[in-house]
């Protein structure tokens, strides 16, 4: 049947990683590979109360279709609640999108045609990487350093894709607590790379889920804040800071003619986002605040992020050039593995040794970062964490060694 098949789907890959970490369901292993937000931190109690009132009193609003744009309720309040962070924006700059990978999608449709370039960290969102190749978008990867993405590498590859006379149209970053990584962008970075984007007249994509879960450190003001263009176009998700299953993020354009070229595209996507969905986050921003959610949630994953960096500095080899990221704030550390190990084979021994991870090859769009593994601290104890890390030193430690033994 596969004659039937579109160009696009034919070329997108299934997620082997996903596949692989279905095994990692059975009860008895500690699995650090879902990115998934801790389902402590959501605020069921609450949102159960909102939805009886609502079903029960305002059913022929909420149980009905809404505009493509979004539910004014929700966009007021959200516009309400970005204004103390120094984000300025109004209703009409708002679209309710079905959670930010629709976001993604909808950017896809509106901006790319196949073959145009999108420059993106080495590693990237994976989710991302997904809705990038669906659309036969050229995806060219940018190194990321400590600090995020290298400003010199981007200047490198934009050179390389005028040099070979592509169309290239915009720069994706997760500036906070990058998903994998857990890398911050610098200040001076996200100056930089908004410079850039200004001379080649580039969109930038800034895909910021993490952002409100900083524990710890300064915050770094937005790219779409610092913009003095409106070439800004910015992703934010209620996944991590209420719940993921309400499937909601809001995306951001200063731009009217953006903003419409995004209506259009979703509305055949899917005529509107769930209303009643919308409604359950209005009333829980206004009811109950956000901010002071925040405040309840990000002690978990300070504590669970402390268990981790503890136990890997506990059991991990010392000495083999193995290192990790420290982030403040999101769900992820990255750990770089010595060279020549590689961490998509090592994931069956891991597994057998009942812990799990997600390799990093996969969110590399150049096919490198294989000795790499991307570790969630978000949906484990603290006890599972130390228990987990223990094991998986010990696979790494087992790896090394037969890596040395091979080598002989
Ligand atoms: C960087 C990034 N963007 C987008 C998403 C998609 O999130 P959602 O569709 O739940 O909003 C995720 C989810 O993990 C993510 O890490």
């Amino acid at each position: 049947m596969k004659q039937h098949f579109s160009k696009r789907v034919s070329g997108a890959k299934r997620s082997a990683i996903r596949e692989l970490l279905k095994l990692t369901e059975q009860p008895d292993i500690i699995s650090f590979g879902g990115g998934l937000p801790a389902p402590e931190s959501f605020p069921h109690e609450e949102l159960a109360d909102i939805a009886y009132k609502e079903i029960k009193e305002n059913y022929a609003n909420v149980l009905q279709y809404g505009t493509t744009e979004g539910s004014r309720t929700l966009r007021d309040a959200f516009v309400q609640w970005l204004a103390p962070q120094g984000i300025d924006v109004k209703r009409e700059d708002m679209l309710v999108t079905t959670a930010s990978q629709q976001g993604l999608d909808l950017l896809c449709k509106a901006f790319f045609d196949p073959g145009d370039v999108i420059f993106c960290g080495l590693p990237t969102y994976l989710g991302a990487v997904q809705a990038f190749s669906l659309f036969q978008i050229d995806k060219v990867g940018v190194q990321l350093d400590d600090d995020g993405m290298s400003v010199d590498d981007l200047e490198a590859k934009i050179a390389e894709c005028k040099a070979a006379g592509k169309t290239m149209k915009g720069i994706y970053v997760i500036p906070d607590f990058q998903n994998p990584s857990g890398i911050t962008l610098s200040l001076e970075k996200r100056q930089r790379i908004l410079e850039i984007a200004r001379r080649e007249d580039l969109l930038v994509f800034e895909d910021n889920p993490y952002g409100h879960l900083r524990f710890a450190g300064e915050e770094i003001p937005s790219m779409y804040s610092m913009d003095t263009d409106k070439r800004v176009i910015m992703l934010v998700t209620f996944s991590k800071v209420m719940c993921a299953g309400l499937r909601l993020a809001v995306m951001i354009t200063g731009q009217p003619d953006l903003m419409d070229a995004l209506v259009r595209a979703k509305q055949a996507t899917d005529l509107c986002t769930s209303k009643l969905n919308q409604h359950l986050a209005a009333r829980y921003m206004l009811d109950y605040g956000l901010d002071q959610h925040l405040e309840k949630i990000r002690p978990i994953y300070r504590e669970k992020r402390e268990a981790m960096t503890n136990a890997l500095e506990r059991y991990m080899p010392q000495d083999e050039g193995i290192r990790w990221t420290e982030p403040d704030g999101g769900l992820f550390i990255w750990v770089w593995l010595p060279d020549g190990v590689d961490s998509a084979e090592m994931l069956g021994r891991a597994i057998e040794h009942k812990v799990a991870y997600v390799p990093g090859a996969a969110t590399y769009v150049d096919g490198s970062g294989h000795n790499t593994m991307r570790l969630s601290f978000s949906s484990s104890t603290p006890d599972q964490i130390d228990e987990g890390i223990k094991r998986l030193a010990d696979v790494v430690r087992a790896e090394i060694a037969a890596k040395v033994v091979g080598s002989l």
